[in-house]
């Protein structure tokens, strides 16, 4: 079976002359949350643009489960939603004629049943025979999901598809992006809000200037890059570090009672035991430790620091 989406050596070279996309190759396996991570201005939207045929790509070729973009374009199509990062939903339709048209541009049946699941999906129904200008921002997003959705892609895009709505909106297209995943359907999705990644992701992609810089499974790409710290809470407040510990990564908080080691959790060895032996040496006593690690965000921003 072929992939979602076989991405091939894709440039696009604005007519500015800008170069926006250096040569991108990407596999996407069916039914898997890919996050595209990236700074503004790295691409995200470029190359989700190219991909569904609303910028023309100067070079490169991209597969929609095995079909050619250009040479079976409406197949290709049809199996790709997208919802865009700008809104651009100042309409006088209402909400249901809107999401009912986009299913009827892909050629497709109507099918009222499945348009009302995906408006109670999004808690759209009851605004169902509302304008769409007269609805919030949060909601007029909804409504961009509705449009992706109501042709049934296989392959949906969200282009930062939580900017700028609150919390509880947040969640709930969360659960949505969950649902769609369960059922199958492959999602790309760029975002800022990096716990969204960490949270829901199965790979992460980091793209910056244009170029794909990382691509890797989450939890491995977690493992590997993230640092882990030790905390050790102390019986008794030190004044300073012992000299004997300053060869460790060491930091005193500034109260004296908690010491964190900061380790590479991917090195050979952590360094764990002899710290603690030394520690002991030097009559230092703990009554609790716990560790942490990382989050995904320290690790995006490290990343694209060093690629700079
Ligand atoms: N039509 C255009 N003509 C010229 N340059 C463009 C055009 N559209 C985008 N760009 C440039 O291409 C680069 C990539 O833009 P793009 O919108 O793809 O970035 P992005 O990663 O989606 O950023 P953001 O996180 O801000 O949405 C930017 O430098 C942008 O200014
Ligand atoms: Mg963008």
């Amino acid at each position: 079976m072929p992939p979602a989406l076989q991405i091939e050596q894709l440039s696009k070279t604005y007519e500015s002359g800008f170069k926006a996309l250096n040569s991108v190759n990407l596999t996407i396996e069916r039914g898997e949350l890919f996050a595209l991570l990236g700074p503004n201005g790295a691409g995200k939207t470029t190359l989700i643009s190219v991909i569904c045929g609303l910028v023309r790509a100067s070079a490169g070729t991209v597969r929609v489960h095995g079909h050619h973009w250009t040479e079976e374009y409406r197949t290709a199509r049809r199996l790709i939603g997208l919802v865009p990062q700008e809104l651009t939903t100042e309409s006088f339709e209402t909400v249901s004629a809107t999401v009912n048209f986009s299913r009827g541009l892909y050629g497709l049946p109507k099918d009222p049943a499945r348009i009302e699941q995906i408006l109670k999906d999004l808690s759209l129904w009851e605004k169902r025979n509302s304008r769409i200008m007269t609805l919030s921002g949060g909601m007029k997003r909804r409504v961009l999901i509705a449009k992706a959705l109501a042709h049934e892609p296989k392959v949906l895009f969200l282009d930062e598809p939580t900017a700028g709505v609150d919390v509880e909106l947040r969640r709930d297209m969360w659960d949505v992006v969950r649902r769609l995943k369960a059922s199958g359907v492959t999602i790309i999705l760029t975002t800022h809000y990096i716990e969204e990644a960490e949270e829901m992701a199965d790979r992460v992609g980091v793209i910056t200037k244009g170029e794909i810089i990382l691509v890797e499974e989450k939890n491995a790409l977690m493992r590997k890059l993230g640092r882990k710290q030790l905390v050790l809470q102390l019986a008794e407040p030190l004044a300073r570090l012992p000299e004997s510990l300053t060869a460790y990564d060491l930091t005193l908080a500034e109260a004296g009672d908690e010491l964190t080691y900061t380790y590479d959790s991917q090195g050979e060895r952590t360094g764990i035991t002899t710290l603690m032996s030394d520690l002991r040496e030097a009559g230092v006593h703990f009554r609790d430790l716990q560790t942490k690690q990382d989050s995904l965000e320290k690790i995006f921003v490290n990343l694209v620091r060093q690629s700079q």
